[in-house]
């Protein structure tokens, strides 16, 4: 959708990839603009973890253009694409399940005091707001790995929704989550929004097409452009 006086956060131009002899992507194009959430829709294995992987700088190596405000890019690695803004979470849980809640929602940016001391008063305080914000009302201070599955899944969103992320990624984010978590995510998606600076992304298997297209501003169906 062609969004008139505004340019593109990110293009991907004819992003092709192959893993040995496996093709999984050819020839894919994608823009987004600022304050758009796309859904990406296809079977398992039509290459939509692939094409997010490469956005997020986990596969460095594809062939065909990747631009970030006009800008041809490539990023090295995860940490360079986060470094440019772009943060993502993982089909796969990648919390830390031995530390506290508060420190994987600061997981490498906890406060510190001009001493370099982490500040865990004011740490576990912020956690606990920002969670709240979300709808999220548990200890700061619990181990994380000790709560159930759908709500290390919702923190570790958390996370990242309140990273100052320009592009925010998520793969199959609601495949833990019960309905009125569901529910929640996507209102603070939609609150996100709001915010000029942010666009999201967000990824959902076929069988969940249906349920999801209320929040799909653009539905792409990638399968077209995979192959299997
Ligand atoms: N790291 C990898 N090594 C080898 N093959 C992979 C790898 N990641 C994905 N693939 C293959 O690429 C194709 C697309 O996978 P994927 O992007 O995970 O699909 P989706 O997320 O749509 O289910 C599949 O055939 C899958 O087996
Ligand atoms: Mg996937």
């Amino acid at each position: 959708m062609p969004q008139q006086g505004r340019s593109p956060i990110l293009e991907l131009q004819a992003i092709t990839k192959a893993f040995g002899g496996v093709e999984a992507l050819r020839g894919v194009d994608f823009t987004l603009y600022p304050g758009e959430i796309h859904g990406l829709v296809g079977e398992n294995g039509a290459g939509k973890s692939t094409l997010m992987k490469i956005i997020a700088g986990v596969h460095p190596e594809f062939s065909g253009r990747l631009l970030l405000d006009g800008h041809e890019t490539r990023f090295r690695s995860a940490r360079d694409a986060r470094a440019a803004g772009i943060a993502m979470v993982h089909q796969e849980l990648s919390v830390a399940p031995d530390l506290t809640v508060a420190e994987n929602v600061f997981l490498g940016a906890q406060p510190t005091n001009r001493f370099g001391f982490v500040q865990w008063r004011r740490m576990a305080r912020e956690a606990g707001e920002q969670l709240a914000r979300f709808g999220i009302n548990v200890d700061p201070m619990s181990r994380l790995g000790d709560l159930p599955i759908g709500l290390q899944q919702l923190i570790e969103i958390a996370r990242v929704l309140f990273s100052r992320a320009r592009i925010i990624i998520l793969d199959e984010p609601t495949s833990a989550l019960s309905p009125p978590e569901i529910e929640r995510l996507f209102a603070t998606l939609q609150r996100l929004l709001a915010r000029a600076d942010l666009s999201a992304k967000l990824a959902e298997a076929a069988r969940r097409f249906e349920g999801d297209r209320s929040l799909d501003e653009t539905c792409r169906l990638i399968e077209e452009a995979a192959v299997h």
